[in-house]
């Protein structure tokens, strides 16, 4: 078999914090393969963005210690941090979770594509650049890109905005995706449309993903595997069907009933509840 394009063995992370040293992750592995998508989901604090942050090794220096293996295409990025640093951005990129906060509000929306575009390719002059900027935005399917490009973040909604991030992380051509609770903050249908660009950019590009989420319901429309996190470790992982619809663990139990249901508009006609099926 050949090597995946992330592999992670028993990673250890410890936070040095003002209240202690926090093992924020406590020996996990796992693997993403070329194109696929592997999530890992849990509550809010069991360190999924410690693992993400961590791997492409944007924790701070001095106070975050890792242990264990982690390796991206190849190249260990617990002993040699440089290796991530030196792809970050082009062979792998983060889609970070807040698209308001994550752009500066003080520059238009194609000063800040161009100039991604430039960081990835130094050759690229400014007209080049600027096309490929319109390029990019008509792949996240934003309409009238050449218009938007003179915007400013306040000026787009926060669905437009994440799509603008996701640009920007294609810029680099990436074969991993990083994707931090990228539809968190939006609203459930705009949540939708972001999710749905996502499986699309992977069936036509091939990217891998790294999803991270504590959303059950993201999880199952996008993944391949999941691996259920709690308080540092995988409490469970497998096959999205294994774990969605056959969970062995009763942390996962309680995560699947914890899946908002639709009642019909009469409140008499609901679906069956996912709570009978899995208790
Ligand atoms: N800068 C920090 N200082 C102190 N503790 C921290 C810091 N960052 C993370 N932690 C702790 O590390 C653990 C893991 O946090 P992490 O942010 O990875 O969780 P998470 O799963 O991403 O949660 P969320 O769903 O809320 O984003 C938590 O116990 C958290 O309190
Ligand atoms: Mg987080």
């Amino acid at each position: 078999m050949s090597t995946p394009l992330l592999d992670v063995r028993d990673l250890q992370i410890e936070l040095m914090t003002d209240a202690g040293v926090i093992r924020a992750v406590d020996g996990i592995s796992f693997h993403v393969d070329e194109g696929e998508t592997v999530t890992i989901i849990g509550e809010s604090g069991c360190g999924k963005s410690t693992t993400a942050m961590g791997i492409l090794r944007l924790l701070p220096p001095g106070l975050a210690v890792l242990s264990g293996h982690a390796s991206f295409a190849g190249k260990d990025v617990i002993t040699d941090p440089a290796s991530i640093a030196a792809v970050r951005g082009r062979s792998v990129s983060l889609i970070p979770q807040d698209p308001m906060t994550a752009l500066s509000p003080v520059l238009t929306i194609g000063s800040q594509l161009v100039e991604a575009v430039r960081t990835r390719s130094r050759e690229l002059g400014r007209a080049p650049a600027r096309r490929r900027a319109v390029e990019l935005l008509d792949q996240v399917h934003i309409r009238t890109p050449e218009e938007q490009l003179g915007k400013y973040p306040h000026q787009l909604s926060g669905g437009m905005l994440q799509r603008v991030l996701i640009a920007i992380a294609l810029a680099g051509q990436p074969r991993l995706l990083v994707a931090d609770e990228p539809t968190s903050a939006l609203d459930v249908t705009v949540q939708a449309g972001v999710l749905d660009l996502i499986l699309e950019l992977q069936d036509r590009t091939g990217i891998a993903v790294l999803m991270i989420t504590h959303d059950l319901g993201v999880a199952r429309v996008v993944s391949d595997r999941i691996h259920v996190m709690r308080a540092g470790r995988f409490a469970e992982s497998g096959d999205v069907e294994d774990v969605v619809d056959r969970p062995k663990t009763d942390y996962t139990k309680a995560l699947l009933a914890a899946i908002p249901q639709l009642g019909g508009w009469d409140g008499e006609t609901a679906p069956p509840n996912r709570r009978e099926a899995v208790s």
